[in-house]
């Protein structure tokens, strides 16, 4: 979703502006602009579609300006118009703002700014924050705080900001304060970066690291003021805040594609050594049944997994599927009630409140709006109660340092690190190792599974990471070729039962949002009740037909889609006879523990999608509509 860079100090600031907007254009746009300070102006540039249309445009304008602001837009309010893109300025053309989120009162702002005389020309929400500021420049409404007395333009924007309801992350210039770059974030993403007489700010990290490792993240209701001489914090109230910037331990190498022709294909291949990781991270490598030590150690208080009853598993789309293993894991493995949520339909419509009830939000970019507003509201309404009913929040992600972290007490990092690529892969099965840790630690808390089981199912783990490899080396070639036959096909059908529905599920989802084929998942036994009426030559079923307890009833439900003519592709188990009888195509995986399998038959599902996407000559890593971090309702 929208990106916001901004520079101040001593170089040239467009091309760093232009290199920001680049680091985050996986996050999805579809238009971009820049807007600097030189000679008394406000030079503002933007163009519609990718950064190249706005780099072509700026191409031979010689600018030396040393400030200035930077977006990347995915509409909200108005088209992927020029006209609506970011920066967008007052009618003097004083002040200029790039904003992430939504003013949700833009329309009585606009309103009550029209009838002060200020002419607009976009359909944005943003465009009335640089009037608002120009208005409270012109007509300050109370005296500055003795803090920001020598600050006027800081002290605008401060009042400004207090009458903007919504979440949003803003970046603003002044023609008339050519030093000063000031920030501020209401629930949507905003850092600063500490240089040598230089400050950057950011929407998400990757447009920081290849100038500075040193970084603040702003929290909810601050604003600062950037100068080349340093940074200074205030809360919307107008006190000062001392913070100071903590080290990234980040490489850069981790955002460029090394090789790979797509950062999602770069992605899949990480995820051995995203599950390494993982077992790296939550587990003892020499555990086994004879220890007297717990066989996974997540780093959270033991008060946590005191009188657990309940968990609800609150997220959205991938991260909502990794919730639904999680929720079979919790309930197979340690026997806790678990239910999972999407968190945009939980926020308005909460399950009653239960006792002794865990709360986890999954999510891998930390700033889903809904994820965190559910989150949030669940934090609140049980603020009030009795001890057993009071909030109990878990966050999992790859991004500890992003608002989920600040939200939540307790983190499971998942250790997958940035994903670039819009659709997910690395990060799932990152959630799902943590969720496998997760309900292994409760498991032998509450004295679930015998020791010997839980040393079975940590042995399977630990042999994942080169059963992973072996899929991929033995796979890609042959998935690549297969896409070729997929080339005018319009819908899919994806079928999986038990702990492999929810990979069903991923495999549609991954190949809807990049390939933009019409796919569903279903329960294998669920064909039978409607979706079986879709079925003919033209409509390719998937079906994870893994060894276990329902691998005969899912290869009896491809039969029942064979009898209808579609084409059967199968994920089964390697050197499976029966399998091969079965399907016309086959994508073979090891043969392991049924509890461990969805972690490989999502594998070749990932590769399926992104070569049919491929060869359709998409957009894989920034498909259409899409953006990596949903930051608005
Ligand atoms: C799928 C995908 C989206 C996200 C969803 C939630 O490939 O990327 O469906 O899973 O927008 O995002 P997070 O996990 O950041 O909360």
């Amino acid at each position: 979703m929208c990106g916001i860079v901004g520079y101040i100090g001593m170089q040239a600031a467009s091309e760093i502006l232009l290199a920001g907007l680049e680091k985050l254009e996986y996050r999805g746009y579809d238009s971009a602009g820049i807007a600097t300070v030189g000679e008394g102006e406000i030079h503002c540039v933007r163009a519609k579609g990718k950064l190249q249309n706005l780099r072509s445009k700026l191409e031979g304008i010689e600018n030396p300006s040393q400030i200035g602001i930077g977006h990347t837009r995915w509409a909200t309010h108005g088209k992927p118009e020029e006209y609506n893109a970011h920066p967008h300025m007052d009618v003097a053309q004083r002040v200029a703002v790039v904003q992430n989120g939504i003013v949700e009162n833009f329309r009585e702002l606009r309103l009550e700014l029209q009838q002060k005389g200020h002419e607009f020309k976009s359909d944005t929400d943003t465009e009335v924050i640089p009037h608002l500021i120009a208005e409270h420049l012109a007509h300050p409404e109370s005296a500055a705080p003795a803090t920001l007395a020598s600050s006027p333009f800081l002290e605008a924007v401060r009042q400004a900001v207090n009458h903007l309801e919504g979440a949003f992350a803003i970046a603003v210039i002044n023609a008339d304060y050519p030093d000063e770059l000031i920030v501020a974030r209401q629930q949507a993403p905003l850092s600063i970066g500490f240089g040598q007489g230089e400050f950057f700010c950011a929407s998400d990290t990757p447009a920081l690291i290849p100038h500075t490792r040193a970084v603040l993240t702003m929290e909810n209701g601050e604003l600062a003021k950037l100068t080349p001489l340093g940074v200074e914090i205030y809360s919307f109230a107008g006190d000062r805040i001392k913070k100071s910037p903590r080290t990234l331990t980040w490489n850069p190498i981790v955002v460029e594609k090394q090789g790979f022709k797509h950062f999602m294909l770069k992605e899949i291949y990480e995820q051995p050594g995203v599950v390494r990781g993982c077992l790296e991270a939550y587990t003892e490598s020499t555990w086994d049944a004879s220890h007297d030590t717990p066989p996974v150690n997540l780093g959270l208080d033991e008060s946590f997994y005191e009188n657990l009853d309940r968990v609800q598993i609150l997220a959205c789309g991938t991260s909502w599927h990794a919730g639904l293993i999680g929720k079979y894991l919790l309930e197979q493995l340690a026997g806790i009630p678990t239910m999972v949520q999407y968190a945009s339909e939980f926020r308005y419509a909460p399950a009653p409140v239960t006792a002794n009830t865990l709360t986890i939000g999954v999510t891998q970019s930390g700033e889903t709006a809904d994820t965190l507003a559910a989150l949030a509201m669940e934090k609140e309404r049980r603020k009030s109660l009795k001890p057993e009913y009071q909030p109990r929040l878990l966050g999992i992600t790859n991004r500890p340092e992003s608002s989920l972290g600040y939200l939540v007490p307790n983190i499971i990092d998942t250790h997958a690190g940035i994903e670039i690529g819009v659709a997910a892969t690395k990060t799932f099965v990152a959630q799902v190792m943590a969720f496998y840790a997760l309900a292994l630690d409760v498991a032998y808390r509450r004295q679930m599974l015998t020791l010997e089981r839980i040393q079975e199912i940590l042995g399977g783990l630990r042999q994942l990471p080169g059963q992973i490899e072996l899929v991929l080396e033995s796979q890609e070639r042959y998935i690549e070729e297969l896409a070729h036959e997929f080339g005018d096909t319009q819908d899919f059908i994806f079928l999986g039962r038990g702990i492999n529905f929810p990979i069903a599920l991923e495999g549609a989802l991954k190949l809807k949002e990049i390939s933009y084929i019409h796919a569903e998942g279903y329960p294998a036994g669920e064909m039978k009740h409607g979706p079986i009426a879709l079925l003919d030559a033209k409509v390719p079923v998937v079906a994870i037909a893994m060894a276990g307890s329902v691998y005969d009833k899912v290869l009896s439900n491809a039969q029942e889609a064979k009898a209808r003519d579609a084409r059967l592709i199968g994920v089964t188990p390697m050197d499976d006879k029966e399998a091969a009888e079965t399907f016309d195509d086959l994508l073979p995986v090891p043969v392991v523990d049924e509890i461990l399998s969805p972690l490989l038959s999502v594998i070749p599902l990932q590769l399926l999608a992104y070569h049919i996407a491929a060869r359709r000559g998409l957009d894989v890593d920034q498909p259409r509509n899409l953006a990596k971090s949903v930051t608005v309702e």
